[in-house]
């Protein structure tokens, strides 16, 4: 039921002219200095799923990629289940894919640990370092730094400037599954270009970034020492709030000054008014940060999107912290409304945690998460106050982030 999700449609495609793309502004800042690199990166699945079987291959046009949309959508259709039933395929191979790199400017050598990130769909690596107005307050990277951690973050495969392989049977959340741990690996080993060994990794993860981690939470429970998971409940909506409303696009129609050697199978949400729908809560952010958000947004893939839901029906036994943190307004995760809950207070952070401080203590959509983590050793929530899926871009991504760092602190990871 849950995959039902991952399924695209497209309720009319509105196409905005392509904006002029701004420079990502992700270089050293206040706190932090920061360096980007390219890396080939090893992983091997046999969980992806034969996706063309089901949808075929690309879209041949836009035309084609609507009539798909309707298809899945409409009475009686079975394509869900066939998604859900399709033949696994084995994947592996080597990609190069691009890192930033973040580290405090004053250390001595003496880093206590690093957060590795996972971007959502319609991002990218810079959605953790943002810089807004000339603050460094929306960037996760800065705040990161200013608590003496570094920041590992990439441009997940088939995004930006990340290699772009066959975006429906390659480029789904299984690889990628595999990929993060396999990074994760050679930052304990000290091998991952000149970023040097780390004992303590936090995985962070926004939307698809994770659902991805609760994978990895599964296939390969030591790759983290805690987990942080924004933009996240185990209630996404398949309602009109859900990844319905992306109305995903093919990202050359759609922008193509940016996206015009991307194959059809690699899409995008088509305009400003869908961006606001699906990361803003008006008015609590600068004017800018929307118009940023859509000129600096990445491209996803038909098999990212046709996968997102596959690691919630896996089992893990993960024992280490988990905190969720995911704004009170995420239309993705929680319909724009997540304090509309069935969850009852004794499934709340307060009682189901047992230590550690409890963060929110009202029930909400956040709870559900609790059910993929029945093993976690601290499980915490908090409700970003007045925020929708987007965090970073509003005013409070500041907050979020210090209750992010005090949580790593007090859960001693
Ligand atoms: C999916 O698999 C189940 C169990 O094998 C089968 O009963 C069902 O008909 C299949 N559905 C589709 C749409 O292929
Ligand atoms: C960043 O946030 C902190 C804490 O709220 C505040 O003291 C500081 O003035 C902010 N910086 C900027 C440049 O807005
Ligand atoms: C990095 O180290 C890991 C763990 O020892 C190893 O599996 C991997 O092959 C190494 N990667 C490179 C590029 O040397
Ligand atoms: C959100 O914006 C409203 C209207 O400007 C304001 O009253 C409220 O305090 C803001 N919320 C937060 C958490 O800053
Ligand atoms: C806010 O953004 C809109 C759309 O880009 C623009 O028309 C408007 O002038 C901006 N307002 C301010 C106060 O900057
Ligand atoms: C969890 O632990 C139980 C008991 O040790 C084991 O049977 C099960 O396979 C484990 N599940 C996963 C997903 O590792
Ligand atoms: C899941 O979200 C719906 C709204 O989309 C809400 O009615 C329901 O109570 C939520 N479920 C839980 C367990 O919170
Ligand atoms: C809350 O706990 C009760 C009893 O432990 C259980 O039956 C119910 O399914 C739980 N609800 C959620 C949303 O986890
Ligand atoms: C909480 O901490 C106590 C004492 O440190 C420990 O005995 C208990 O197992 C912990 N509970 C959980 C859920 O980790």
């Amino acid at each position: 039921m849950l995959t039902q999700i991952a399924l695209l449609t497209i309720l009319g495609s509105l196409f905005a002219a392509a904006p002029s793309v701004q420079p990502i502004k992700r270089d050293s800042g206040t706190y932090a200095n920061c360096r980007s690199f390219y890396a080939d990166v090893y992983a091997e699945t046999d969980q992806n799923v034969d996706l063309k079987s089901v949808i075929g291959g690309p879209p041949a046009n836009q035309q084609a990629l609507v009539e798909s949309s309707i298809q899945t959508f409409a009475a009686g259709s079975t394509v869900m289940q066939q998604i859900m039933n399709a033949t696994k395929i084995p994947v592996k191979g080597t990609y190069n894919m691009w890192f930033e790199y973040c580290e405090p400017k004053n250390n001595n050598g003496n880093i206590p640990g690093i957060f590795q990130t996972h971007h959502g769909l319609v991002g990218n690596a810079g959605y953790w370092n943002v810089q807004l107005d000339n603050s460094p307050n929306n960037s996760f990277a800065e705040s990161a730094a200013a608590a003496g951690w570094a920041t590992l973050s990439y441009d997940r495969l088939g995004v930006g400037r990340s290699a772009k392989p066959d975006g429906t049977n390659v480029v789904q959340i299984a690889y990628e599954i595999a990929q993060s741990i396999s990074i994760a690996q050679s930052l304990r080993a000290g091998n991952l270009s000149d970023v040097g060994k780390f004992n303590k990794i936090v995985g962070v993860g926004h939307s698809y970034g994770s659902n991805l981690l609760t994978g990895v939470a599964s296939v390969g429970p030591q790759a983290f020492d805690a987990l942080i998971l924004t933009g996240f409940t185990n209630n996404a909506t398949q309602g009109p709030l859900g990844l319905a409303a992306f109305q995903s696009t093919i990202a050359s129609v759609a922008y193509p000054a940016r996206f015009a050697s991307d194959a059809n199978d690699y899409v995008i949400t088509p305009s400003v008014s869908v961006d606001q729908t699906g990361f803003f809560h008006y008015p609590n952010y600068t004017n800018g940060s929307l118009d940023f958000f859509t000129n600096n947004k990445g491209e996803y893939t038909l098999g990212q999107q046709n996968s997102i839901a596959a690691p919630l029906q896996l089992k893990n036994n993960y024992t280490s912290p988990v905190f969720v943190v995911t704004g009170q307004y995420d239309a993705p995760y929680c319909a724009a409304n997540c304090y509309v809950t069935s969850s009852s207070g004794s499934n709340s952070t307060t009682s189901a945690a047992g230590n550690g401080t409890a963060t929110s203590t009202r029930p909400s959509q956040l709870d559900t998460a609790k059910e993929l983590y029945p093993s976690a050793s601290i499980f915490q929530t908090y409700v970003v106050p007045d925020t929708a899926h987007g965090i970073i871009y509003h005013t409070t991504a500041y907050e979020a982030y210090q209750r992010i760092i005090d949580f790593v602190k007090s859960a001693s990871v």
